[in-house]
């Protein structure tokens, strides 16, 4: 594996754990502020018919980060977290819905085509599927020499010439004459990157915005593309966010890190200090998840339980809290979770027993939003015999953190109402090494904490 690269600009803690700006106390070089870019799902036609709302998809919600010069800021979490719009949002390919993002001073949320397209030269993405990324009708030199054209940044053929064969040694694809005149098809993964790679660095761009820039790629070609896009950084004083869901790849290409979670940032800071203290619990899953190289040894795959949430309707106060060990009371526990929670129950009992308790619980209604209180239907109509049916389920497993969440249960005519405690969505909060949005770190809900999670 290559070496990490040395970070060109040393960055300050502050709080929300981004890096204040550089010591002489310039303006940062990017300056992203509480940014957000929602995306209206279109329902049926029945639905708008109807007029009623498909929802939304809070893609990048709330996202605030500084970068400085040099630096390289990885962003991380799983599929649909909303890695590549964060990064898309930057460079005005997807319209941000709010907030705010300076480049260099230029405001670019809301910007016009025109002015987006000039700014486009300075900031440059490198995606994922280097054979979608190249045109495969046409030649190495035309889609490399493209955005010269586009941009109107070569003085006649020879100069164009001049500036392709730069960019072709630059990433290696050496000697340049060699690759020319092939297409994509003629170049195997690593090169067709590389060519990615060129076209992007072509027009001396400051900032690379790179996709997953090795997920497609053979692991025996992984580390090359990497040891160049380090290689670059030093030479052209590049700075980079780098897009993966591998927390192995990061940890030695980045500085800091931004770990995302449907579509917000819940830990965020210098990447030694977040592997070496995580501090929220998703970003504690994701590294007990990374698999140990050497097969003696076999190390816990904890990955969070459950699946990732259906992004138009998250779950409310923490998102993560369906799927966290350590939630308590004020995470936002719902009705939703009750269903989840009896669902895992009963895939794992003989159907006479699953039957016997369906009997006997309804079908709840979902509500919008945080409801105080949620009634769940007896689908006998007896809501005593519902009540005791959830307090057996809760003796049976009093630590499930569910439970944590549940003020009070009352049985009443046709149904049980179950009392919430407040759902409180988390901030991040800076701390020693990482900021982290987790109310386990919140001092202000420590007395909320459960016994066994005290001292966390
Ligand atoms: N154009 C779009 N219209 C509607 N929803 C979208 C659009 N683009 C992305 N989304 C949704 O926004 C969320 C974030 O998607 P995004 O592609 O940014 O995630 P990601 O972290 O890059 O995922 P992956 O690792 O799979 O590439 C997802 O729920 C996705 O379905
Ligand atoms: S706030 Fe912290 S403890 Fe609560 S669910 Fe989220 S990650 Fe878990
Ligand atoms: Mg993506």
């Amino acid at each position: 594996m290559p070496s990490k690269p040395d970070a060109m600009t040393d960055t300050l803690d502050a709080p929300g754990g981004t890096p204040a700006p550089d010591a002489t106390g310039a303006r940062p070089f990017i300056s992203v502020k509480n940014l957000k870019t929602y995306f209206e799902i279109r329902g049926s036609v029945f639905d708008r018919l109807m007029g009623r709302d498909a929802g939304t998809v809070k893609a990048v919600d709330d996202v605030s980060f500084d970068l400085a010069k040099g630096e390289v800021l990885g962003l991380v979490g799983e599929s649909g977290s909303g890695k590549s719009t964060l990064g898309r949002s930057l460079l005005g390919l997807v319209r941000a819905t709010g907030g705010s993002a300076v480049f260099e001073g230029q405001e670019i949320v809301g910007l016009d085509e025109r002015s987006l397209r000039r700014l486009r030269s300075r900031m440059q993405m490198v995606f994922q599927d280097p054979h979608a990324a190249l045109n495969p009708a046409m030649t190495i030199a035309q889609s490399v020499g493209h955005p010269l054209k586009i941009h109107k940044r070569a003085k006649g053929a020879e100069d164009q010439r001049r500036q392709v064969v730069a960019a072709l040694e630059r990433v290696g694809l050496s000697p340049a004459e060699t690759y020319m005149d092939k297409y994509p098809g003629d170049l195997s993964g690593g090169q067709k990157q590389r060519a990615v790679i060129a076209r992007a660095v072509v027009l001396d761009p400051v900032l690379l915005v790179a996709d997953e820039p090795v997920s497609m790629l053979d692991m025996s070609v992984r580390s090359k593309i990497l040891q160049l896009m380090i290689d670059l950084k030093q030479k052209l004083g590049l700075t980079y966010l780098y897009i993966t869901h591998d927390m192995a790849t990061a940890k030695f290409f980045c500085d800091r890190i931004a770990i995302l979670y449907l579509g917000r940032i819940v830990e965020i800071g210098e990447a030694s200090a977040l592997y070496a203290a995580p501090k929220h619990p998703y970003t504690q899953a994701l590294l007990e998840a990374i698999p140990d190289p050497d097969p003696n040894h076999t190390l816990p795959r904890n990955l969070p339980r459950g699946e990732i949430p259906d992004a138009a309707k998250p779950p409310h106060g923490c998102a993560f809290h369906p799927r966290c060990p350590r939630a308590f009371a004020p995470c936002g526990w719902e009705i939703r979770d009750l269903t989840g929670l009896l669902e895992a129950r009963w895939a794992g009992m003989a159907e006479a027993d699953h039957q016997a308790e369906r009997a006997l619980i309804g079908t709840p209604k979902i509500p919008d939003g945080p409801e105080a209180a949620s009634r769940l239907p007896a689908a006998s109509g007896d809501g005593a015999a519902l009540l005791a049916l959830l307090e057996k389920i809760r003796a049976e497993d009093p630590a499930e953190p569910f439970w944590t969440g549940v003020k009070a249960m009352h049985a009443e005519a046709g149904h049980v109402t179950i009392d919430w405690h407040t759902p409180v969505t988390p901030r991040l909060i800076a701390g020693k090494g990482t900021a982290a949005a987790c109310h386990l770190h919140d001092p202000a809900l420590a007395a909320h904490l459960p016994k066994a999670a005290d001292g966390a």
